[in-house]
């Protein structure tokens, strides 16, 4: 057992652990120290000396000491008061108290709770106004004159989203906040994740729709607010009745402002935090350090992206199609046109001519009720969900190497892998919370991360190594690395041994997977990807994170057990540190595909060809079901052009935007005899339908999400529905009732008793034990505990034993003569996927308002183009028209198309990269290979305006990375003296 040692706090002896943290300890111990730049997400900074206390007969700051001898502490004397006092004093110099018409004054601003509870009553130095203006960024506003340069900010941007713009600028006579070298919020490097208007103890870094919105007297005019203060202050003298005053303010608002916890709507990271609403007004998101996925993080999505919930242009009344026009109609008589729609293609035509797509932005029960419906109402398995065009095939690469198709360890185990490898995932932008831990990481702990992307993003600019393999080859430098690792007897032989089946064939098959093999195939040195073999035989802790570079290719599920080969074949299994990582896009795409929404699988990845299981499902839900594998996505849109299916029932999903080749697809949905779209908005694919329902977006429901690293967690429901919008699940459950079928949910919770009554994966799950910030991973155990670190007791197989897959490979790259480009696409940080949602929330819009393209400086001065060039895009299936922004992030014949497009909210579709996009498919999941495209080019201009905003962070912009605050440079000004110091003397 660790030794403890004898600390005596205030008189009292407490044996405490080595490493112990003293601020936590004396917290810890319900006794008070003010602590105001000390952030328990943040760790010590020590710029405000508020927390010093007597230690050992010495002033100390409390929050910068660790436990590391017997010690004795006083919090309570008069030379820790006066010490404490001292650096109060300092911080009033810097900060006005005008709590009372402060919109910070919710009950939680650091300086205003700490002033009161200490007791201060009078400040003994003159607060004085520094010479600077307010700055407001789109999202976020500083007010130099309110910040107390405790540098929490600072820490944040620097160290923990790892973006590097914020600096404190010690040298100036009056320090203050800088972004970059020294510009505004809206030119600089910030890519508006909010975190340091999060993490800033005061009114000094705010969200501005805060700012005029939170109190009641906060609203004024700017010059009879400063009257209102000064009024305030002088009507109020000492500071305990302003407390009492700004308290009870303070307590009002607590009627108005609604603080609901929710989970993010769009990326799988699954960030969740409480959402501020006043009526129908979003003011804030504030993310918590026990959100577990994210903590204190968020990413501009999250953080900001919000307004589209109350936007004019919401669904909030059904519509069906009556001739050539939408016609508003009641709920009753939109309910009974698709009953009577799918009873008669159903018993006329047979139950698999109908199909239904689920949404990956629904929530569990919603996306069970869709596959329910499917199954029991109409009795077909033509039921599917957006991970056909992504996440399929990293699930298929997952079950048959390990059995589990997600992530096998936790987010915060990121951080603990030595190296992490990324491989066709431009992390920072589509999962940006996961980027930012794993900067943390490679930062703060010297952790190694190698990139293998043809496209040199942020995290390849940021990797030790980066990697540009030829597209779609991934597969072969994966397993010329395995190969090489096994020759040079660098494999993990006893976790082999113990752990893994299927080695002597699988090494077989790898022989011609040779270094020179891989050089002339992919296109990367073989030395270098020696290096890399070794360095990852040799590294403790690797975790592989790959997304839709690796999965939208032909070959995406070879791909992605290629890598789940090589993590087995080197024992990167079963650690918390290492493991698989497919990142999973929308935020519930997991969940869906885990609730069945597929059309070989129940809930939780049970075959529905297994007569068993069939069985378990037959009993519960009274009826017999299908027992043929059903269509997907992809083999839905060839059954309407076939004739094979006559109704397509679809919610939350933009089909005939977000699927490939959507010159094919949209002919497919004019076909389709009766179509039905859900959503909150009227999108493009709406406009083919028959028959369009108003929906809720997530903070108007609850229910769960599951995100990329499996764990489960509830929303609650921030707003009512708007107009007369409702939430998905009780959409479904009114079809299946005027379809005969009265399942009487009256909440989500009875759904997902159900789910778990069905599914093993999810059986100890309910809603009490997800109750507010808890959270679980699956497989969740009937009594409740779940899985964090997958495999811990063997892999999802009977034998309890992982599997090397043996593969081959044929998807050489060929350059194609006609068709000379090569077209990559992906997501932007700003905009989540098409854009329905981020391009109705003004301060992204106003970022990156339109789709672009992205040429190569080599691609440009071969065909004379410049900056805001105007081009036409032609592949084999169709044509865009897009304008380009010339930058190295791409090389040579490289092209790349963000997936969002704004052009369906006008009525057009002319930048939508699926026009350019084919039908081609991986072999063995069906997703769309997105990545294998190929077009020409047109010049239509040569020159003109930018498509990016000149502020937006891609352009220009100068970082300015440090490791913290640098709080040695306050301590060296001449002007600074340690409080302790005056005390100790
Ligand atoms: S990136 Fe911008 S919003 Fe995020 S912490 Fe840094 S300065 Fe703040
Ligand atoms: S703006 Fe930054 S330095 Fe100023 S008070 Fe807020 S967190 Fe501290
Ligand atoms: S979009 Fe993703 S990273 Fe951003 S806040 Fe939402 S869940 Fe987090
Ligand atoms: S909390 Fe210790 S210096 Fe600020």
């Amino acid at each position: 057992m660790q030794q403890h040692l004898i600390v005596t706090l205030d008189g009292k002896d407490y044996l405490v652990e080595p490493g112990t943290n003293l601020l936590e300890f004396i917290k810890s111990r319900d006794t008070f120290v003010p602590s105001i730049c000390y952030n328990e997400s943040l760790g010590p900074i020590q710029t405000c000396d508020t927390c010093t206390v007597e230690i050992d007969g010495r002033i100390e700051r409390a929050c910068s000491t660790t436990i590391d001898r017997p010690m004795v502490v006083n919090t309570q004397n008069d030379r820790v008061q006066t010490s404490q006092k001292e650096a109060l004093d300092r911080i009033l110099e810097k900060h006005q108290l005008y709590c009372t018409v402060c919109d910070y004054n919710n009950g939680d601003c650091e300086i205003h709770n700490t002033m009161d509870q200490w007791g201060l009553q009078h400040q003994t130095y003159e607060y004085k106004e520094k010479p600077y203006e307010k700055d407001y960024g789109p999202f976020y506003r500083y007010a130099p004159n309110q910040c107390i340069l405790c540098g929490r900010c600072v820490e944040v941007c620097q160290d923990v989203q790892v973006n590097e713009t914020l600096t404190i600028d010690w040298e100036r006579q009056q320090p203050r906040v800088i972004w970059d070298n020294d510009t505004s919020i809206n030119d600089s490097s910030c890519v508006g994740c909010g975190q340091c208007a999060t993490v800033c103890p005061c009114n000094a870094m705010m969200e501005v729709n805060m700012e005029g919105n939170a109190g009641y007297m906060t609203d004024l005019e700017p010059g009879s607010l400063a009257a209102m203060i000064d009024l305030t202050k002088k009507a109020e003298p000492g500071y305990g009745p302003l407390f009492a005053v700004s308290d009870s303010e303070a307590a009002m608002r607590e009627e108005r402002i609604e603080k609901t916890k929710t989970v993010c709507t769009y990326c799988g990271v699954g960030c969740s935090f409480d959402v501020w609403t006043k009526d129908r007004e979003v003011l804030k998101v504030q993310p918590q350090p026990e959100s577990p996925a994210n903590h204190i993080s968020t990413c501009v999505k999250g953080k900001f992206g919000w307004d589209y919930v109350d936007s004019d242009e919401r669904l909030t009344q059904p519509l069906v199609r009556k001739g050539n026009e939408f016609v508003e109609v009641g709920w009753e008589e939109a309910i009974n046109v698709i009953a009577d729609n799918f009873k008669d293609i159903r018993d006329n035509k047979g139950s698999d001519h109908l199909a239904f797509i689920s949404s990956s932005k629904a929530t569990n029960e919603e996306s069970y009720l869709m596959q329910k419906l499917a199954r029991q109402v109409i009795g077909t398995n033509n039921v599917d969900n957006c991970s056909r065009y992504c996440q399929a095939p990293a699930t298929k690469g997952l079950f048959r190497t390990v059995g589990h198709g997600g992530d096998s360890g936790s987010i915060d185990d990121l951080e603990k892998a030595d190296m992490v490898v990324l491989i066709g995932t431009n992390t920072a932008e589509a999962h940006p919370v996961i980027a930012s831990r794993i900067k943390r990481g490679h930062k703060l702990y010297n952790n190694t991360l190698n990139v293998f992307d043809i496209r040199k993003h942020e995290m390849a600019q940021r990797a030790d190594n980066f990697y540009q393999p030829k597209p779609g080859t991934d597969l072969v430098w994966l397993s010329a690395v395995a190969k090489y690792i096994i020759d040079h007897d660098k494999h993990d032989k006893a976790f082999i041994d113990e752990w893994v089946d299927d080695f002597d064939e699988y090494y077989s098959t790898l022989e011609t997977f040779t270094m020179d093999y891989a050089e002339e195939t992919t296109g990367i040195p073989k030395e270098d990807l020696i290096d890399f073999a070794e360095q990852m035989a040799a590294a403790n802790a690797v975790s592989i994170c790959w997304a839709m570079g690796v999965t939208q290719q032909d070959i995406g599920s070879d791909t992605s057990t290629a890598i789940s080969n090589l993590l087995l074949v080197t024992g990167n299994y079963r650690r918390p540190g290492t493991g698989a990582y497919p990142l999973r896009g929308h935020n519930n795409v997991q969940g869906c595909s885990d609730m069945g929404s597929m059309p070989d699988k129940f809930t939780g990845y049970q075959n529905v060809t297994d007569d068993e299981v069939r069985a378990k499902f037959e009993r519960a839900y009274g009826t017999t079901l299908p027992s043929e594998v059903g269509k997907d996505n992809h083999q839905m849109m060839e059954g309407i052009h076939a004739n094979e299916i006559n109704s397509l029932y679809l919610y939350g999903e933009d089909t005939g935007i977000v699927d490939s080749n959507i010159n094919f697809v949209q002919s497919a949905l004019e076909k389709v005899d009766f179509l039905v779209v859900q959503d909150a908005f009227f999108t493009y694919t709406a406009s083919f339908a028959d028959v369009v329902l108003p929906a809720s977006p997530s903070l108007e429901k609850s229910g769960t999400f599951t995100n990329t690293e499996r764990r489960i967690q509830r929303l609650y429901q921030a707003l009512d529905p708007k107009g007369n919008s409702k939430p998905d699940w009780q959409i479904i459950q009114a079809i299946a009732k005027a379809l005969d079928h009265d399942w009487g949910y009256t909440d989500p919770s009875e759904i997902m008793d159900e789910i778990a009554s069905l599914t093993p994966l999810y059986s100890g799950v309910n809603y009490d034990r997800l109750e507010g910030y808890n959270s679980l991973q699956w497989p969740v155990a009937p009594d409740g505990s779940d899985e964090p670190t997958l495999y811990m007791n063997g892999f999802n197989f009977d034998n309890g034993k992982a599997k090397l897959y043996p593969l081959t490979f044929d998807n050489f790259f060929k350059q194609d003569d006609v068709y000379d480009l090569h077209v990559n696409n992906g997501r932007l940080l700003e905009h989540f996927h098409e854009g329905n949602m981020t391009y109705r929330v003004p301060g992204i819009s106003y970022k990156v308002p339109n789709a672009f393209v992205e040429i190569s400086p080599e691609l440009a001065e071969d065909r004379d183009i410049h900056e805001g060039a105007e081009v036409k895009l032609i592949s084999d299936t169709g044509e865009a028209e897009l304008t380009v922004h010339v930058t190295d992030r791409v090389k040579g014949k490289e092209i790349y198309i963000p997936l969002n497009s704004n052009s369906s909210l006008i009525g057009e579709q002319a930048g939508a990269i699926n026009l350019l996009t084919n039908s081609d498919v991986d072999k063995d999941s069906d997703t769309p290979s997105y990545k294998r495209t190929s077009c020409r080019m047109e010049v239509k201009t040569r020159r003109g305006k930018s498509p990016l905003n000149p502020t937006n962070f891609r352009v220009d912009k100068q970082r300015k990375p440090q490791y913290s605050v640098r709080v040695q440079d306050k301590w060296e000004r001449d002007d600074y003296i340690f409080p302790g110091n005056q005390v100790n003397k």
